[in-house]
């Protein structure tokens, strides 16, 4: 699978919406403890839409954002990839909302669907491209409102997740920068360890399937976490392996954020130090497809990386979804 990506990232741009919820303000609808939360998770707070705010809303903030610090038009992007799973509709994609609000009207794009891992795939996917010699401007974004399907009768789902996007520019890369390498993959059987069943094809809505609570997030926690800190490590050994490198070679890690304990479990398997892993799942909480470009843009803020360091984006997601992204920072 492994191939070199001449695509780096050039900018990159966040956003989450103004409402912050604290473990304390949930412990107030909810049978929980800020300690449990927070010794459990690492999360402090996360961050609600307000009702009628939608990831092409999240996602077009970040992208707006993202152009202005780039001083380019939105003219000048040529593809959108937004990865979701919170859609604001089944259809059309939200990735045609987003491009209609940026004023993108030289843009095609597309929804990706690969949960937590889904802004690890849709970089890939935006690098080839870019890779193709086809696109000079891609904008990759990854949005979710988790806030939309989550049951608060289920207070080991409902305390997880907060809702934010985050945009990446990828652009043609010189020899050696950018994406180095990507390694993916699914796992089917995992599929109902975390899923949401209804409103879909198999399950449309009916009044049976809301009675049932099948339009909310299912997860079965500690399966999920198993296989996430196993499939994490052994994806990011593989990635610096075959490329020649180990982890001491890295400068950061970028970890998709779901668990504090997960991150920590994968980071003693790797022996990486604290000061490389990249931690925002505090006061973000789960974000999904929007936790690994928050955590760049927060690394760019912090001045975490610079030009030519290597960085190594890692996911699981739903599924089950697994991606691992190595480059050298291009800026
Ligand atoms: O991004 C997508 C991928 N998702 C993930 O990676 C999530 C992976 N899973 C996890 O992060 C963890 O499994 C959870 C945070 C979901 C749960 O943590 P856990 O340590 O696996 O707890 P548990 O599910 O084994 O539950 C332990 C106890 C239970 O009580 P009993 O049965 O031992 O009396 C739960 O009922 O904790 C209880 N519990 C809670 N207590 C207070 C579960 N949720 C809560 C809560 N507040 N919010």
């Amino acid at each position: 699978m492994g191939k070199r990506i001449a695509a780096k990232i050039t900018g990159v741009a966040g956003y989450v919406p103004p409402r912050v919820v604290t473990n304390s303000d949930l412990e107030k609808i909810v049978d929980t403890s800020d300690e449990w939360i927070r010794t459990r998770t690492g999360i402090r707070e996360r961050h609600y839409a307000e009702p009628g705010v939608a990831s092409s809303h999240l996602g077009t903030e970040a992208a707006k954002k993202l152009l202005v610090a780039k001083g380019i038009g939105a003219d000048e992007i040529e593809l959108i990839v937004l990865a979701t799973v919170t859609p604001d509709m089944l259809f059309p994609a939200t990735a045609c909302l987003i491009q209609d609000r940026l004023g993108a009207k030289n843009a095609w794009g597309f929804d990706l669907s690969a949960a937590c891992s889904g802004f690890a795939y849709a970089l890939t996917v935006g690098a080839q491209f870019v890779g193709s010699g086809t696109h000079k401007k891609v904008l990759v974004i990854g949005s979710d409102v988790m806030t939309s399907i989550l049951d608060y009768t289920d207070r080991a789902t409902c305390v997880l997740f907060g809702d934010g996007a985050g945009a990446v520019l990828l652009e043609p890369a010189a020899e050696g920068e950018g994406i180095l390498d990507f390694s993916h993959d699914i796992d089917g059987s995992g599929g109902e360890n975390l899923y949401m069943p209804g409103g879909g094809s198999l399950h449309p809505t009916s009044a049976e399937t809301v009675a049932k609570r099948m339009h909310f997030v299912h997860q079965e926690g500690a399966q999920v976490f198993k296989y996430a800190v196993r499939r994490m490590s052994e994806h990011a050994v593989n990635i610096l392996e075959r490329n020649g490198l180990s982890s001491k070679d890295l400068a950061l890690v970028v970890p998709h954020q779901a668990n504090l304990r997960i991150i920590k479990g994968m980071q003693e398997r790797l022996g990486i130090e604290d000061s490389k892993v990249m931690i925002n799942i505090d006061h973000f909480g789960n974000t999904t497809a929007g936790t690994i470009p928050l955590g760049l843009m927060e690394a760019v803020e912090q001045k975490r990386v610079k030009k030519g360091d290597l960085v190594l984006l890692i996911a699981v997601g739903a599924g089950y979804t697994t991606g691992a992204v190595l480059m050298r920072w291009g800026y």
